[in-house]
């Protein structure tokens, strides 16, 4: 039984819960903006071996996780489970394991409560990641391109407003192959560094010549054939991304260059310290490597920062959103303030900890939902693959 909320009487606490891949996260959000608590357990040690996330290994983590983190959230906050408006839980993209995880235990809670459960998209989470922390903007700042880039996607969304309550979102953007996280995360572990490799690539290019080696992209014209058949179909390629050739780009220098041995003496080293410093890691990158990583980094946020400024124009946007864990880079965040100055369109992103996965963003996602009775049942199931939004040309409302 699905219970009946007005609106009216709501007093906008939400709690929301996030385990889609390697953190498992809980948040208490009021009225959409007001972060009373936000709790993150990593798994970055559990999956650093590996080098990547392990997907039985993050169920199990989360199982372990997902209680003391909700009371956790709840304790910071000052809240008890009588207090909360609803629960909110993250139903995909993700691992299926994982978001099983999550969604059965907020399920429980919602049902025991008899409170209201409402579905979030973890995409959608990390757009009001944004949105939350910029909530007095003016409504007036819409229509917003939002470039969502972490580890599993590199999309570009024109969202606005829906006129019957919630957010609207269009695909006008999107990677034909690897995310760009992913590409950080692989040319990382290519190089001998840890796992995830975004924050050491990020505090590694610091210190390198960033045009000392030229990569380039094609412009992306994908065949129908390559297309995934669930992928929204984009109607313009240069709004397309492609980050796998930039990761081949990356092995091929290093074999031309027979930079194996030395790769291969830094992870060694690395495996040794029980948690190496950005410092210590630098110590182990000759000049050549760490000009080779500041290349690579320079030639995908700049990558990002052209045909997110392009989508921005072509669509008219107000404001530009950026979010998701590849936010966090600084390179990123500095060169696109400076790219979108002339153009006069204010750039926003999260704080540095609501730019990678967290629960916050799904409480803040799961606001305006509540307040258009959008609730999810107890049939809510997983949905590793969900997508938002659809493309550009096939929804105007
Ligand atoms: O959003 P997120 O926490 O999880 C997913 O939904 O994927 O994003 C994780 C991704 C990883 O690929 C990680 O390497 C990347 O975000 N990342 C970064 C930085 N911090 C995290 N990439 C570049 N620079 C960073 N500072
Ligand atoms: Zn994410």
């Amino acid at each position: 039984m699905t219970p009946i909320v007005d609106p009216s009487k709501a007093r906008g606490l939400i709690l929301g819960i996030e385990s889609s891949c390697d953190e498992t996260a809980a948040a208490v959000v009021a009225h959409g903006h007001e972060t009373l608590s936000s709790v993150v357990a990593s798994q970055f040690a559990t999956h650093a071996p590996y080098g990547g996330v392990v997907p039985e290994l993050a169920s199990r983590e989360h199982l372990r996780n997902i209680v003391p983190v909700v009371r956790g959230a709840l304790l910071r906050a000052g809240v008890g489970l009588q207090h909360l408006d609803a629960i909110a839980v993250t139903e995909g993209p993700g691992l299926a394991g994982a978001l099983l995880v999550g969604i059965t235990y907020a399920k429980t809670l919602a049902w025991a409560l008899q409170k209201p459960l409402i579905a979030v998209n973890h995409l959608e989470g990390h757009i009001h990641a944004v949105l939350l922390e910029h909530a007095s903007r003016p409504q007036a700042a819409l229509p917003a391109i939002a470039l969502v880039v972490s580890g599993g996607h590199t999309h570009l969304y024109l969202a606005h407003t829906s006129p019957r309550g919630g957010w609207h979102y269009s695909v006008v953007g999107r990677t034909v192959d690897d995310a760009a996280g992913e590409a950080f995360d692989k040319v990382a572990k290519l190089l001998g560094l840890g796992y995830p490799g975004g924050p050491w690539i990020d505090a590694l290019a610091a210190h390198g010549d960033p045009g000392a080696v030229p990569f380039r992209f094609a412009e992306v014209r994908p065949r129908i054939g390559h297309q995934r058949p669930s992928a929204a179909p984009i109607a313009s390629p240069e709004l397309l991304f492609s980050f796998s050739g930039i990761k081949t780009a990356v092995l091929r220098y290093v074999e031309n260059h027979h930079m194996a041995a030395s790769i291969a003496e830094r992870a060694a080293a690395l495996a040794q310290l029980p948690s190496p410093s950005a410092h210590q890691a630098r110590e182990l990158c000759d000049q050549p490597t760490l000009d080779l990583i500041a290349s690579f980094q320079r030639a995908v946020v700049d990558n990002l920062i052209t045909r997110t400024l392009l989508a921005a124009e072509r669509y008219g946007a107000q404001t530009v959103l950026v979010s998701g864990g590849v936010a966090a880079n600084r390179e990123l965040r500095q060169r696109f303030q400076q790219k979108a100055g002339p153009l006069r369109i204010p750039v926003l992103f999260p704080s540095l900890s609501l730019s990678t996965d967290n629960a916050a963003m799904i409480a803040a996602a799961a606001w305006p939902r509540l307040q258009s009775g959008q609730l999810a049942t107890q049939t809510l199931v997983a949905q590793p693959r969900l997508q938002l939004g659809l493309a550009a040309d096939a929804t105007i409302e």
